[in-house]
């Protein structure tokens, strides 16, 4: 399966979260912080923290240590949280 993060296509194995993709590939962070521009990418791995998002297939919020991939996925980074709480 292929993947794209960024624009640049990625294989992946099927069963594999966004975030696994990602840390496999070398990058550590895919989100930057609304106020100081921080990087942020994965911290608890299970859910809870909301470090992690990610915008895929043009959702943005979504938790990458959740999401598995698909075959085909748009992957992009985002600042800070997009959708109103
Ligand atoms: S790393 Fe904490 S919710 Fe994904």
């Amino acid at each position: 399966m292929r993947v794209r993060f960024e624009g640049e296509e990625i294989e992946v194995e099927a069963g594999q979260t966004v975030a696994g993709v990602l840390l496999s590939k070398g990058i550590r962070s895919w989100r930057t912080t609304r106020g100081a521009d921080r990087p942020r990418g994965l911290f608890c791995g299970i859910g809870v923290c909301f470090d992690c998002l990610v915008r895929v297939n043009g959702v943005p919020d979504v938790r990458a240590c959740q999401r598995v991939v698909a075959d085909g996925d748009d992957i992009r980074t985002q600042t800070g949280v997009e959708l109103p709480s």
